[in-house]
């Protein structure tokens, strides 16, 4: 058997699949990348984005590294809360925050909302009063830059349901400025996902700086510039880049943002934190011989890992159990009644037999945390190893 990440062979035999295998010794490396690149910078906060991958151990473990949250639900901010984030480095961001949900941040006293729009800062303002807390609110702006990316993944378009048009940011703005209990602390941006070009980055910082020189003409000062995450990885050859390129990442906000005194700089990064440290184990149930095709039918579906059904999206496959160096080319298919169930199509794999084990990389990001119980299936376990 080969190896995959960090893990003895022997160890995989005994697993139930399918499951997720997380790789704590290169989450470590990779939360040490980034703080190698961040550490000069005082006024830089890395919050990690919740949604990636909610496994309580991880989340203990980005905690403890220093990282601020990112959360878009009540449940993901009980879940930082239980995982030892600070309530003060939580951000929460999400175009429909509940009732509860606000009253839930309020009470723990967060960082900030990320306020995607005016009606949502009336109820904060409202439940705020209502409390007697302060609200934090920055505003997330929808900077209209499109990024290179899938089109289900960008966010950061006019069209899409995300943020305040540039255009009402200052109406916004002084509109909080007339509620007692709320605080403008800031702005909020964020492109989209699984960007690999750091020019999308770029030309983020070009449009931040736009809009800080439209506040600085309204004499407005913004406390906080939140650029959201979206830094992608290598989904194609994850061995030859287990860690993205964070100087690469970084250096494009140090050189591109214009600050302003005394301003703190938010990231919010979800993949690129988790991404390369997850993979799906599953086995094989059949081989199937079709007319055409040859299928790898696995445990594992769309239920355990949707990226591929849902996207379009490409993770690397590999065979765990055999050095074969006969290969054949396969359909990897999963159990699920639905043609969608494809993790791969005419892929070129070792002979592939019955009950062998079948990683499927990259994977911790959007995995397990999208996970579903369709067809009454069970949900796919996080092992940490
Ligand atoms: N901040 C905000 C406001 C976001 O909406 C997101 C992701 C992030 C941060 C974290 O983005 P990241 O650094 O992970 O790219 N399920 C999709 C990705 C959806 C991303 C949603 N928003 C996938 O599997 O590719």
């Amino acid at each position: 058997m080969t190896r995959t990440m960090n893990i003895d062979p022997t160890q995989l035999q005994d697993l139930q699949t399918p499951c997720y295998l997380y790789d704590t010794q290169l989450l470590a490396a990779t939360l040490k990348a980034i703080s190698a690149e961040t550490t000069g910078c005082a006024n830089y906060h890395v919050h990690y984005a919740i949604k990636a991958n909610a496994h309580p151990a991880i989340l203990r473990q980005i905690a403890a590294a220093g990282l601020g949250a990112d959360c878009v639900s009540g449940g993901e901010i009980e879940a930082a809360l239980q995982a030892d984030f600070p309530a003060k480095e939580i951000v929460f961001a999400g175009v429909g925050k509940a009732d509860w949900e606000i009253k839930l941040a309020l009470k723990h006293g967060i960082g900030m909302f990320n306020v995607e729009s005016i009606e949502e800062l009336q109820v904060i303002n409202e439940l705020a009063t209502s409390l007697n807390i302060r609200a934090r609110v920055s505003f997330r702006i929808n900077p209209n830059v499109g990024a290179h990316t899938h089109a289900h993944i960008t966010t950061g378009k006019a069209e899409n349901k995300f943020g305040i048009d540039m255009e009402d940011m200052v109406r916004v703005i002084r509109l909080a400025a007339t509620m007692p209990l709320v605080e403008f602390t800031g702005l909020h941006f964020h492109i989209g996902s699984q960007l690999l070009v750091m020019d999308d980055f770029k030309a983020l910082c070009v449009r931040v700086n736009e809009l800080q020189e439209v506040l600085d003409r309204e004499g407005i000062y913004a406390p906080n510039i939140n650029v959201g995450g979206g830094l992608g990885i290598d989904y194609d050859t994850p061995d030859a880049h287990p860690i993205p390129d964070f100087r690469a990442y970084f250096d494009a906000f140090k050189q591109g943002l214009q600050l302003r005194e005394g301003q703190q700089v938010h990231f919010e990064l979800g993949r690129a934190v988790v991404g390369q440290m997850g993979s799906l184990l599953t086995r094989v149930l059949y081989v199937k011989h079709g007319k055409q095709k040859q299928f790898v039918i696995v445990d594992a579906g769309f239920t355990d890992l949707i990226r591929p059904a849902l996207y379009g999206a490409h993770h690397h496959i590999e065979n765990l159990t055999t050095t074969a160096s006969e290969t054949a080319v396969y359909d990897v298919v999963g159990p699920i009644c639905e043609s969608s169930d494809v993790f791969a199509k005419n892929l070129e794999l070792p002979l592939t037999h019955r009950a062998d084990l079948i990683a499927i990389r990259s994977a911790g990001a959007y995995g397990e945390t999208m996970a579903s119980c369709y067809n009454c299936r069970a949900l796919p376990q996080g092992v940490v190893v």
